[in-house]
């Protein structure tokens, strides 16, 4: 018998519990032992649930258990999560997490914890919810030398992003609508603003390329400042408008940015539309892969921190992560990363194009029906330090977004 706990009866808390319930039978055949649940550990009382007979207030029932040999950490957050998972890898308990927060943050040094001690630190659930692309990442794809990966990894954004794509809705009123269906937290910083995707792009990128890149080095911007009018601008020239967490190695060295970006019909993350995430990964002999799915909520999220918990029982001693080496990943300065943009430019095309031709060279003007006093032209492909210095050269840029097309 696994006797196993879970630190917090969240929203994925609770979704491991009723998913070790609804799947009991084929769990447990795969895990190759019953996985029972002895402890939930959460500060408030759950009358009339089941799960009130495991209940306990005390971190410390668990830790000195010895018959606990895997924990769910589902907490959130930095503290006391990192505390907690610290004390149960050094008593020998696996971990198993969603936590990308404390994954991007503690990760290397937890992992180092776990193989210290015979067990295992898993987070299959920090990026890409139920989508299995740690597992792809740590024992799949290790022939290849991965050189990119690029993901939606973010399914709020990608919900609001999509619902501005659909119905010309402002901002702010997609994020209305997010929350009020539950897929926005009431406080979306971290999703709006880029962060969350970053630490994901962060554990993924230290993965694939086996030496860590620090979260806070990663380029970042979100999506608040994004308008109906620059996705009907998108829509016009054939493109979407995605919030991209993207790592990638050019000339031998890497590049790492999280921001929105037009991509057109022959980018394969084109379609992926509302809470959905996708990742896709080019490997030197593999080209290119794609992993698709549900990237938020629940039953997703909680079928993959299940699965880990599936792995610790059958691997009771034995580390089956690859840890990443403790060298930072050297990441080149985002002024050298090579991209198009799509500019704004306010005037009329008649009296205005001169002057951004001047600067620009020659481009392609595009206006929008409706759309008055303002003309939008994609550049050439060039550095983000050369669009600075071009951009600062024109006074009436109203947007820009880069173009990966
Ligand atoms: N807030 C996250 C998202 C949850 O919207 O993708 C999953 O990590």
């Amino acid at each position: 018998m696994a006797k196993i706990a879970v630190l917090g009866f969240g929203t994925v808390g609770s979704g491991v519990v009723e998913v070790i319930e609804t799947n009991k039978t084929s769990i447990n055949k795969r895990a190759g032992d019953e996985i029972e649940i002895k402890y939930v550990l959460d500060l408030r009382e759950f009358p009339g649930n089941p799960i009130q007979d495991v209940l306990t207030h005390d971190f410390n029932d668990i830790l000195n258990d010895p018959e606990v040999s895997v924990v769910v950490e589902t907490m959130g957050g930095l503290n006391p999560a990192y505390d907690f998972t610290k004390r149960c890898l050094l008593a020998g308990k696996s971990v198993c997490t969603s936590n990308k927060e404390l994954v991007a943050e503690h990760g290397l040094e937890l992992m180092q914890i776990a193989q210290d001690n015979g067990v295992n630190y898993l987070f299959e659930a920090s990026c890409g919810g139920g989508i299995p692309i740690i597992r792809a990442l740590n024992s799949s794809l290790t022939a290849d030398e991965i050189d990119e990966i690029t993901g939606i990894l973010n399914g709020t954004t990608n919900y609001i992003l999509t619902k501005m794509a659909r119905d010309g809705a402002e901002f702010d009123e997609a994020l209305k609508e997010a929350q009020n269906n539950g897929f926005a937290e009431r406080n979306p910083e971290a999703d709006i603003e880029g962060l969350d995707a970053c630490r994901k792009i962060a554990i993924l990128s230290s993965l694939a390329y086996g030496r860590d890149v620090r979260w806070q080095d990663i380029h970042t911007e979100g999506i608040t400042k994004i308008t109906a009018t620059d996705i009907k601008y998108a829509q016009s020239i054939g493109c979407s408008v995605k919030l991209l967490a993207t790592s990638r190695k050019v000339n031998n060295r890497f590049y790492a940015m999280v921001s929105p970006a037009l991509i057109n019909a022959d980018n394969p993350l084109y379609s992926v539309q509302g809470v959905f995430n996708a990742v896709f990964v080019h490997g030197n002999v593999l080209g290119d892969a794609m992993f698709y799915g549900s990237g938020a909520g629940k039953l997703p999220t909680a079928s993959a921190v299940v699965a880990d918990v599936v792995d610790c029982a059958k691997h009771p001693h034995e580390n089956v992560m690859n840890r990443w080496s403790s060298k930072k990943l050297d990441l080149i300065d985002i002024d050298d990363v090579r991209s198009r943009f799509f500019v704004r430019v306010s005037g009329s095309l008649a009296g205005d194009i001169s002057n951004v031709q001047e600067v620009f060279g020659k481009i392609e003007p595009i206006s929008i029906p409706g759309v008055g006093n303002e003309f939008g032209f994609v550049t050439e492909e060039m550095s983000e330090h050369e669009y600075k210095e071009k951009a600062s050269k024109i006074d009436n840029i109203i947007s820009m977004i880069r173009a990966r097309i």
